[in-house]
């Protein structure tokens, strides 16, 4: 199978690790980062010109195509890709709004029925309304802005001065065009948790929860960041809860979206929030991978994912692909660069990956997020830090308290300058399971 694979991060380096190790796969991957290119032959080809991508799949006979991050689903490159009939794992334009349009994904749950946070959706003619609507909500209160905005788009308000800060930033054009509609949400309280399920457009296999650490210090404080550690399975995430959240959540989800003329083939991301009682609602819906579960996610899965995804791409969903979703227990703990989530330096030297797989006797993956090669002047290349998050140090034990040390270990075989991560990745777990 002739697989090409969308991305550059350390999701896409998780999944390109997991598809490699399926049987006769050959994998290409765009942009693709120096982890991935250890797995995949590298597709020299501009993913956003749609015509050249298409023209490499023609000339390479690609048999499937898997869309890593957002931004490609949200401009329409699964549906110019099923239109030359390539299989695609990964939603049209229409049904990636569940991710892209949060005023869109809020109005689909109340349609159908469910579970969420009650909200108002305000357009920037309402800026008025809005205001009135926010001064006087109860606190905490949620601004999120509609669109795409790097996760940046949400501000969890204590104050009604800081709710109305966030939605004259969001009308005044802070996140462009995402923040031209606005939605006024009720804060949830709880715990949250991550679920990934592998939809064809009418069935669906959910893979190990997982939690994801989204603040950049220990105890969840400080900013929020892309995600700074992930561990699965998630034991607040029970049988009955995931029982739960796929009757109430994902099955009528996909029969919504299929019944609205949008049927969802992809990975269904649901943001779950936990209550002291075991209610789950959705916080959001993303349509993909999240990153870093990811890392943790396809570690502890058993099975051909190669064939899981092709399954579901053609409508077809296998779930005799898969073994287990969740054999073992697995840590990602990522490491970032000085500064991150704010402007970070690049280039510093990163040494010591291969110590840190070599000496754990192949628990450990260590995953390329923000890394680049550089031609060093001795005409050797070396390996340097290149954004963010820099790598995702992931381990899989028989148990959390394994995988944790386990990833940690690894860790101080791995240096570069401003190496900044958190110490307690899965302690939450620790403390349910
Ligand atoms: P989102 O991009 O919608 O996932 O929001 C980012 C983060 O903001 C979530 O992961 C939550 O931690 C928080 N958040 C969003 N909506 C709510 C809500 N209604 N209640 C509590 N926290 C929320
Ligand atoms: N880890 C959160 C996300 O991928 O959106």
């Amino acid at each position: 199978m002739n697989i090409l694979l969308i991305g550059s991060g350390g999701r896409e380096h998780a999944l390109a690790k997991k598809l490699s190790q399926s049987p006769n796969v050959k994998l290409c991957a765009a942009p693709g980062n120096p982890g991935i290119l250890q797995f995949a032959h590298h597709a020299h080809i501009d993913i956003t010109e749609h015509e050249e991508l298409l023209d490499f799949c023609e000339e390479a006979s690609i048999d499937l195509v898997v869309v890593g991050p957002e931004a490609p689903l949200a401009a329409g490159l699964a549906d110019d890709l099923r239109a030359k009939n390539f299989a695609v794992f990964g939603p049209s334009r229409d049904a990636a709004r569940l991710e892209s349009s949060k005023a869109f994904a809020k109005d689909f749950m109340l349609r159908h029925g469910i579970p969420t946070a009650q909200y108002r959706v305000f357009n920037e003619h309402q800026h008025h309304e809005a205001r009135e609507y926010v001064a006087s909500h109860p606190l905490p209160v949620v601004i999120k802005a509609d669109g795409l905005a790097a996760g940046k788009g949400v501000t969890v308000a204590e104050t009604h001065r800081h709710a109305l800060e966030a939605l004259d930033a969001a009308f005044d054009g802070k996140f462009g065009t995402a923040g031209r509609s606005i939605v006024v949400e009720e804060f949830m309280d709880g715990e949250e948790a991550s679920l990934f399920a592998i939809c064809d457009g009418e069935n669906f296999l959910t893979l190990a929860s997982a939690q994801d650490h989204k603040r950049i210090g220990d105890g969840d404080t400080g900013e929020n960041t892309g995600g700074m550690g992930a561990y699965a399975p998630a034991p607040i995430v029970t049988t009955e809860i995931l029982r739960e959240a796929e009757e109430r959540i994902i099955a009528p989800t996909l029969r919504g979206m299929k019944a609205e003329g949008h049927p969802f083939v992809g990975c269904l991301y649901v943001g779950l929030m936990i209550d002291t009682s075991g209610n789950a609602r959705v916080v959001e819906f993303n349509a993909r991978f999240g990153d870093p579960e990811t890392q943790a996610v396809l570690n502890v899965l058993d099975g051909d994912l190669a064939r899981l995804l092709h399954s579901a791409a053609i409508g077809n969903l296998d779930r005799s692909t898969v073994q287990s979703v969740a054999s073992g227990v697995s840590c990602c703990v990522v490491l970032a660069a000085s500064g991150y989530p704010g402007e970070v330096r690049r280039g510093d030297e990163i040494t010591g990956i291969e110590d840190a797989e070599k000496t754990s006797n192949g628990a450990v993956s260590v995953f390329h997020a923000g890394t680049m090669l550089h031609d060093d002047v001795d005409g050797t290349q070396s390996l340097r830090t290149h954004g963010g998050r820099v790598l995702g140090v992931t381990a899989k034990g028989t148990t959390l308290e394994d995988a944790i040390e386990q990833s940690y270990k690894a860790i101080k075989h791995i240096h570069f300058r401003g190496k900044t991560y958190r110490t307690d990745i899965g302690q939450k777990g620790m403390k349910k399971g």
